[in-house]
């Protein structure tokens, strides 16, 4: 975690994170709707590999933990199926929503709002957990990691995409300029999209938190978004309400930002028009062990 003010203490601090985080997916969820295939021309990658490494078999329950607009659950519902059931949890009240609006109303599929730190789940009682681009927002990653362990049965799965280093990812390129034209960089340590971006720790804190066989692997996200003005509203859309307004008083005007974003991208385009933003992420597989 980041350094906190002496008057807080570390409870204190993750309430805000925790806070801070419904918040600006609240506010994301609200920007995403129109946008879903544009992300999905590169996550869906992501959870095709996490599907492979959890082998999700009918009958199964499975969990997917920050499920956002409702991904990877909804992908994998059908392969549950007959039989089986997917539970999407994410803090934030709109993702859920947008979650349940994307679902077709299949009894086997359920989104609840929830904090993948504190799960409200019995012990081993989920066979495989899946997380796409969401444990990095943990404050306390061994904590996070234990209480998946704890969910799952011996033997059950965990698979999950988190983000490699910034510089190897092409996605974030219009909110890193804004971060850049701020000087505003996170904390060491501090919960946010590249904070698990060192996989011997990550590999690290996972046998911490109890899992056997922990493997990774490196995948490449080949987002592909038509056209600049896309890209721009997407940025728009995903970059946190606090740091578009510092941007947005920083240099003057929305437009101003737009076109900070913009510029940031045109080395991404290719000959039809399209930003073509390739993004290294890691895909860690672990498994709770039979004895606890
Ligand atoms: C980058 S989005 C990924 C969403 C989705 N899995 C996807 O790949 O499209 C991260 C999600 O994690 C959620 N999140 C952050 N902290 C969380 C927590 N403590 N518990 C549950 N969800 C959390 C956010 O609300 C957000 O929807």
């Amino acid at each position: 975690m980041s350094e906190r003010s002496s008057d807080m203490t570390v409870g204190d601090e993750i309430c805000t994170i925790k806070r801070t985080q419904a918040e600006d997916w609240d506010a994301a969820a609200q920007g995403l709707e129109g946008f879903v295939d544009d992300l999905e021309s590169g996550l869906s990658s992501a959870t095709r590999r996490l599907v492979e490494l959890a082998s999700p078999r009918p009958g199964q329950r499975v969990l997917d933990l920050g499920t956002g607009y409702g991904e990877p659950a909804l992908s994998v519902a059908p392969l549950l199926r007959p039989g089986g059931h997917v539970t999407g949890i994410d803090l934030s009240d709109e993702m859920i929503e947008l979650a349940r609006s994307r679902a077709g109303g299949e009894p086997d599929v359920e989104f609840r709002v929830g904090d993948f730190d504190t799960l409200d789940l019995p012990d081993a009682s989920a066979d495989a957990v899946l997380a796409r681009f969401a444990l990095m927002f943990a404050p306390e990653p061994v904590h996070t990691f234990t209480e998946i362990r704890r969910v799952l049965a011996p033997g059950g799965v965990l698979a999950a995409t988190v983000w490699a280093s910034p510089q190897l990812n092409g996605f974030a390129t219009g909110t890193l300029a804004i971060a850049r034209a701020l000087g505003a960089t996170p904390p060491p340590g501090a919960p946010g999209p590249f904070s698990m971006a060192d996989l011997d720790t990550l590999i690290g804190q996972l046998r911490e938190a109890g899992f056997a066989d922990v493997s990774s692997e490196e995948l490449v996200v080949p987002f592909r978004i038509a056209g600049l003005d896309r890209y721009v509203q997407i940025t728009l859309a995903v970059t946190a309400p606090r740091l578009l307004a510092a941007a947005r008083q920083r240099l003057g005007s929305d437009a101003a930002v737009a076109d900070l974003i913009s510029a940031a991208a045109r080395p991404h385009l290719d000959g039809d028009g399209t930003v073509v933003l390739p993004s290294t992420a890691f895909c860690v597989r672990a498994v709770a062990p039979a004895q606890r």
